[in-house]
C-alpha cells in the first residue's frame, strides 16, 4: 500500500505500516463527526496565521474558502474519504491541498493535531450538549406539569419496598424531577468549566509564531485560554466530568424506569405504560413488556462503562499528548447519542403514562396508617417511643384477630392504652394523613405545590443558562 499519508510525517517512515494496525489507529470512521468544528477551526486559525504574517492575504481566502467547500462536501455526503485518511485532521487537509495545491501546507503552521483535536472535541461537546440539556429540561418540565396535574392522587410510598406510609403521586413524580434538575446544575457547571481554549497549545510547547490566542478564543467563543500547553493538550477533564454527569443521570433514570416497571406489572398496577413504549411478546400474549424502559436501565450501565474506560485510558497517562486519548471520541459521540435518545424516551413514557388510581388507593390498606396511630398518640401527649410500642401491640393485635388494623374496636385499642378515644377512627383517612406532611419537602398538598414551583422556576433558569 502506498502510504500518501506518510508523507505528512515528511517522509520519515520509509516502510508501509501493517493494514490491520492502520484499521485498529484510524479514527476516521467515527470522528469525521467532528468535520463542521474541524473547518470552523481551520477557517478562524487560517485568518490568525494572517495576522502574523504567515500567510498573506489572498491565501488567506484560498484557504477559507477550499475549508467552506470542504465542509459542503461532508454535508451533502459528498466528500470521498481515502484509506490513507487516518483521521478528520488529516482527511480535510489532503483535501484541502487537492483543492488549492501546496498553500494548503500553510495551515498547520504553529499548530498540531493534539491542541486542534482537543479543541474540536470541546466545539463538538458544546453544541450537542446544549441537545442534552434541552431534552433533559424537558423531562424535568413534563415530570413537574404531571405532577400539578395529579396532585391529588395518593398512592402508598414505598421503603424496603414494602408499603411505608400515604404520599401524592405528584411527590412521587417530583422526587425524579428533583434528582434530574440536579443533574441539569451539574451539566451546566460541566459546561462551563469546559469553556477553556485550547488552540494554540501547539504540540506540546506552545505556538512558537505569537498567534494571537485572544484573536482565537474570541472567534471561536471561548470564556477564557488554557494556562499551559502541555496541560491544555492532554487534559480530558471535561470528558471525564461530562461521562460522570451523564452516568449519574442515567443512574437516576434507571431508577426511575424501575420504579414505572414495578407500578405497571399486573401485580401494583398503578400505572399503564402507553403502547408506544412497550412491545408484546411472542410467546405469552397477555404480557406488554416495558422494553424502553428495562432499555433505559441497561443503558446506565454502558454509559458507566464508558466512563470506567476513559479513566483507565487516563490512569498513568505519561505527560501530554498520546495516541491513547483517541479513545475520548468514541466515549463522548457514545454517550451523547445515548442519553439524547434515552431522555427523549423517558419524556414520551412520562407524558403518556396512564394513571390508574383507583389501584393505587386500594393499595392504600390500612396497616400503612399505623405511623399515623402512632402519631395520633404523641399528639395526645405520649412519648414518641412509647406510641410507637402502642401502635405496634395495635397492629399485632389485628394480625392475631385476622382484621385490618382499622377494624379493632375502641374497646380493643384500650385494652391496649387507655389514651385511645373515638377520634382514633380520622386517621384512617388518607387525605388527613398526608396533610401532615406540610414542612417544607414534604407530601402535604402545600409542601407538593411548593416544590412545583421552585421547579419551576429552576428550569426557566436552567433553560436561559442552556
Ligand atoms: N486522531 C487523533 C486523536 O483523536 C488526533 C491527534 C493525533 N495526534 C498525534 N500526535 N498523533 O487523538
Amino acid at each position: 500500500m502506498a502510504a500518501e499519508g506518510d508523507k505528512m510525517f515528511g517522509g520519515r517512515f520509509l516502510r508501509n505500516r501493517d493494514p490491520v494496525m492502520e484499521m485498529l489507529t484510524s479514527s476516521i470512521n467515527y470522528d469525521k463527526r467532528l468535520f463542521d468544528v474541524d473547518t470552523w477551526q481551520s477557517m478562524v486559525y487560517a485568518r490568525a496565521l494572517e495576522k502574523t504574517g504567515i500567510l498573506s492575504k489572498s491565501d488567506m481566502e484560498k484557504i477559507v474558502s477550499a475549508l467552506e467547500k470542504i465542509s459542503e462536501e461532508w454535508a451533502k455526503g459528498a466528500f470521498v474519504v481515502k484509506h490513507t485518511d487516518e483521521d478528520i485532521h488529516t482527511a480535510n487537509e489532503r483535501r484541502l491541498k487537492e483543492l488549492i495545491g501546496d498553500v494548503a501546507g500553510k495551515l498547520h503552521t504553529g499548530r498540531s493535531r493534539n491542541d486542534q483535536v482537543v479543541t474540536d472535541l470541546k466545539l463538538f461537546m458544546r453544541n450537542n450538549l446544549s441537545v442534552t440539556s434541552t431534552h433533559l429540561l424537558q423531562l424535568i418540565k413534563t415530570l413537574v406539569e404531571r405532577a400539578a396535574v395529579e396532585t391529588d392522587i395518593l398512592l402508598p410510598g414505598y421503603t424496603h419496598l414494602q408499603k411505608a406510609q400515604p404520599i401524592r403521586f405528584s411527590h412521587f413524580l417530583l422526587s425524579h424531577a428533583v434528582a434530574l434538575i440536579r443533574d441539569s446544575e451539574r451539566l451546566g457547571e460541566m459546561k462551563r468549566r469546559m469553556n477553556v481554549l485550547p488552540l494554540g497549545s501547539g504540540a506540546l510547547a506552545g505556538n512558537p509564531l505569537g498567534i494571537d490566542r485572544e484573536f482565537l478564543r474570541n472567534e471561536l467563543n471561548f470564556a477564557s485560554i488554557s494556562l499551559n500547553s502541555m496541560d491544555a493538550v492532554s487534559e480530558r477533564d471535561f470528558v471525564v466530568e461530562f461521562l460522570s454527569v451523564a452516568t449519574l443521570m442515567m443512574i437516576h433514570l434507571s431508577k426511575m424506569a424501575e420504579d414505572l416497571i414495578i407500578y405497571s406489572t399486573s401485580e401494583f398496577g398503578f400505572l399503564t405504560l402507553s403502547d408506544t413504549y412497550c412491545t408484546g411478546s411472542s410467546v405469552m400474549p397477555q404480557k406488554k413488556n416495558p422494553d424502553s424502559m428495562e432499555v433505559i436501565r441497561s443503558k446506565a450501565g454502558r454509559v458507566f462503562g464508558r466512563l470506567a474506560a476513559m479513566l483507565m485510558v487516563l490512569k498513568g497517562l505519561p505527560s501530554t499528548y498520546n495516541k491513547d486519548l483517541q479513545e475520548d471520541k468514541e466515549a463522548v459521540f457514545d454517550v451523547v447519542d445515548t442519553v439524547n435518545a434515552v431522555l427523549q424516551v423517558a419524556n414520551g413514557v412520562i407524558s403518556t403514562l396512564q394513571i390508574n388510581r383507583e389501584n393505587m388507593e386500594r393499595a392504600l390498606s390500612p396497616e400503612i396508617m399505623s405511623s399515623d396511630m402512632a402519631l395520633y398518640l404523641v399528639r395526645k401527649g405520649m412519648p414518641f417511643r412509647q406510641a410507637h410500642i402502642v401502635s405496634t401491640k395495635a397492629v399485632q393485635l389485628a394480625e392475631s384477630k385476622g382484621i385490618p388494623l382499622s377494624h379493632l374496636s375502641l374497646d380493643d385499642l384500650k385494652s391496649i392504652n387507655p389514651m385511645f378515644e373515638n377520634d382514633v377512627y380520622q386517621i384512617y383517612n388518607v387525605v388527613n394523613s398526608v396533610e401532615q406532611y406540610t414542612a417544607m419537602g414534604g407530601t402535604a398538598k402545600s409542601s407538593v405545590n411548593a416544590q412545583i414551583e421552585q421547579l419551576r422556576d429552576l428550569v426557566r433558569r436552567h433553560t436561559e443558562q442552556a
